[in-house]
């Protein structure tokens, strides 16, 4: 289940959720208010369920951080939207590629939720202004035309759902096709494309193969430089060596 604070983790534990993806501020979409260095840490004190660590993780030193930090495994979201294999257009590949890691914006504007995408002219535009409810039925209506989802069945879903939800879930809809013209048509004047602040440090698109192999060598070489800044010498680092095994 996906969290991002210390009271999520907990209504998720007493729910019976198996692990917590606890999603930091620096996530591309709906990351918290808080940043992973901090809530990793925050929500580790209060559930002993397994972590997932989500929000700027993308080079191995990031998976190694996450451990130290108490999660038991991260998802990287941003890094691997920018691989070979990723269903994600090659423009946008490309501009993720450019963007630095500033070049986000973190706001409820977009679909109600706080919600980070990649700065554009377009997304400047849409994000300067508080989303528009009546607007927001109309988009949500197109997309669900598109989808070929009939009125009747959404309109039964609005019923069980009360107003607030609703209005949460219209808010979402409507976002679908600007998500769905940046992420997979790759245009950008007229798309928003989720993005996290990661973009600003992936400088290639390697196949998956590549990736996963380099991670996995950054992991190696975080480790070996923090066991050699130990007292005790190599093994007996800041993260237990069977944690790492695990994810090798
Ligand atoms: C291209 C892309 C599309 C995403 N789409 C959604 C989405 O539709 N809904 C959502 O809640 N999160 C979405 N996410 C967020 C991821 O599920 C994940 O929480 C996030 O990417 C983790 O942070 P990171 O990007 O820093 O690795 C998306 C992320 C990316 C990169």
């Amino acid at each position: 289940m996906t969290v991002v604070n210390a009271k999520h983790a907990l209504k998720a534990e007493q729910s019976g959720a198996d692990a917590l993806l606890v999603t930091g501020h620096e996530a591309a979409a709906h990351g918290g208010a808080v940043t992973s260095l901090v809530l990793v840490p925050a929500i580790r004190q209060v559930t002993k369920l397994p972590i997932i660590a989500a929000g700027g993780f993308g080079t191995g030193g990031g998976v190694v951080a996450a451990l130290a930090l108490g999660a038991d495994g991260v998802a990287m979201g941003t890094r691997w939207a920018a691989s070979k294999e990723s269903p994600v257009h090659a423009n946008t590949k490309e501009l993720i590629v450019e963007k630095e890691v500033e070049d986000t914006i973190y706001s409820k504007n977009f679909d109600s939720i706080p919600c980070r995408v990649m700065t554009t002219p377009n997304s400047k535009k849409i994000m300067s202004k508080p989303f528009n409810p009546v607007r927001a039925m109309w988009r949500a209506y197109l997309a669900a035309r598109e989808m070929n989802k009939p009125l009747l069945g959404i309109l039964k879903d609005v019923f069980k759902m009360g107003l607030e939800q609703t209005l949460t879930v219209t808010f979402y809809g409507a976002a679908v096709l600007q998500i769905k013209k940046a992420t997979i048509e790759g245009n950008h004047s007229q798309g928003v494309q989720l993005i996290g602040q990661v973009q600003g440090l992936v400088q290639d698109v390697p196949t998956v193969h590549e990736l996963t192999q380099r991670v996995m060598q950054e992991v190696h070489e975080a480790l070996a430089s923090i066991n050699q800044l130990s007292d005790h010498g190599a093994g007996q680092g800041a993260i237990a060596p069977e944690k790492i095994s695990r994810i090798a």
